[in-house]
Order: C-alpha cells, then structure tokens, then sequence
C-alpha cells in the first residue's frame, strides 16, 4: 500500500465556486500554480467533469475534489478509486458514513495513487446543535466533530479532515501534529461581511492548527486576484 503526503506544501486553496469550466479556467488561469491549490466543488464538477480536473492539471494546479462521498462502503471505495486515478491531491468522504465505509474508500485510494490524501468531512458548519438532534444525534456540534476526527484519523487512517478553524485548536490537540486539517471561512479581517457567520483570520487558522486554508470569494470577487492570493498567502506565513 502506498503512504500519502500529510504534509501540504501549499498553504492556500483557492474554491473555484463557478458555473462552467470556461469560467473557472480563464480565472485559474490568472493564478500562479505555485502560489496555492484549487478546489472544485459539486456544482462545477457535475457541469465539467474529470476533462475539467485534467485541464486544472495541465496548468499546474493541485486540486482539491470537494465531492465528499458518503454512501455504502464498496460504492464509495470504488467513486474514491475513480477519484484517485485522477491524480487529485485532495479529495473527501463523510466521516458519519462509518469506519467499514472510511477504511474502504482509504484502502481504494491508497492503493490507486499515492499523491491523493483523503479527508473526512465531520460535521458539517451548516448544521447545530438541533440538526443533530434530528438525526438522533443528542450531542453538542463540537464533541460529534471530536468523536468523527478520531474515528476518521486513529480508527480510519486517513490523512485528514476538513474543520471549521474554531475547531482546528481541539483537532489538533487530540489527534497531534500529522493530520491534514483543512479549514474554510477564513477572511482577512475578522468580520466577514458575507453568509459566513464563523470567520477566522489567516494567521489565527494556522495559529489553531490548520494545515491549509480554503478562500472563495475573497479571492474570485477580488479585482485582482493573483494580488490577494499574494496576501493571503504572506498572511499564511509563506508556506509555499
Ligand atoms: O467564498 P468562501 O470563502 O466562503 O468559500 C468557501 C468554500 O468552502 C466554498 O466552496 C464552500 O462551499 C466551502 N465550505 C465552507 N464551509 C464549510 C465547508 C466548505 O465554506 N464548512
């Protein structure tokens, strides 16, 4: 079996939250590879497809496929393989699909491509305390996200997770300094001005323990975004 990278060497994801690929390469195409990764979400992978990843490849970029996979194990195991051959770097499963579920999708991937880390969602920032209740979840937000992180990196082996930055401290503390623990909602001041509610700053992400960020709009809305990737990426603290 191979053993992935669980150290990223770019601090900064850039969410390629567009509607089309013409869209998201001529914007990707403004952004320096070297400087930070990209991530493709649902609505653009379901329009663009793996032609999309390859292109993103061409021009240098590691990318992060944001698909979080969560159904039975051998259907997941089998969309991670898939996934993995892509030559992604990043790509996700939900933790609350299950330890038989994590180990099989870990397994695919790390017998495809041994540049791919795979990341477990735990819960996610949308839901609280009420959302869990509904599911029959009687526990706060913080310590399900607790419970997951650890069946997901000491249980499942997988290099990482995907966190809100205020839970990145916590994570970091259980599970110690290997995992993987990308964060989105990072802002440059600390009100964001925007629907994320829960903003960090770049510097305290990686203060609490974040190994990459994840920045939409800051960057894609941005008049001109190589420049702020370049603040971002000096407020990260140079790790590229
Ligand atoms: O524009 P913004 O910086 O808010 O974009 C953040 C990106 O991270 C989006 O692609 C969003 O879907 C994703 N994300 C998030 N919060 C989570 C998980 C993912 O904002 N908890």
């Amino acid at each position: 079996m191979n053993s992935a990278p669980t150290e990223p060497a770019i601090r900064l994801i850039v969410a390629l939250d567009f509607a089309d690929a013409d869209t998201a390469l001529s914007f990707a195409r403004r952004l320096d590879p070297t400087r930070c990764a990209v991530k493709v979400g649902f609505e653009l992978f379901v329009v663009a497809g793996p032609d999309l990843l390859s292109r993103l490849h061409d021009l240098g970029f590691r990318v992060f496929l944001d698909l979080k996979f969560h159904d039975i194990p051998n259907t997941v195991a089998a969309a991670c393989r898939a996934a993995a051959r892509t030559g992604v770097w990043l790509l996700n499963v939900h933790a609350s699909g299950g330890l038989e579920m994590m180990q099989a999708a870990h397994a695919a991937v790390r017998e495809t491509n041994d540049t791919t880390a795979l990341l477990a969602v735990t819960v996610l920032t949308s839901s609280d305390v009420q959302t869990l209740r509904e599911i029959g979840v009687n526990r706060e937000p913080v310590d399900q996200v607790g419970l997951l992180g650890a069946l997901a990196i000491q249980e499942a082996g997988l290099e990482g997770l995907v966190c809100s930055a205020q839970e990145a401290r916590m994570l970091r503390e259980r599970l110690g300094p290997a995992p993987l623990l990308v964060t989105p909602g990072i802002r440059l001041e600390p009100a964001g001005g925007d629907d994320q509610k829960r903003v960090m700053t770049p510097e305290r992400a990686i203060e609490s323990g974040a190994s990459a960020v994840v920045v939409g709009r800051p960057i894609t809305r941005a008049p001109d975004p190589a420049a702020a990737v370049d603040v971002f990426v000096s407020r990260l603290g140079g790790a590229d």
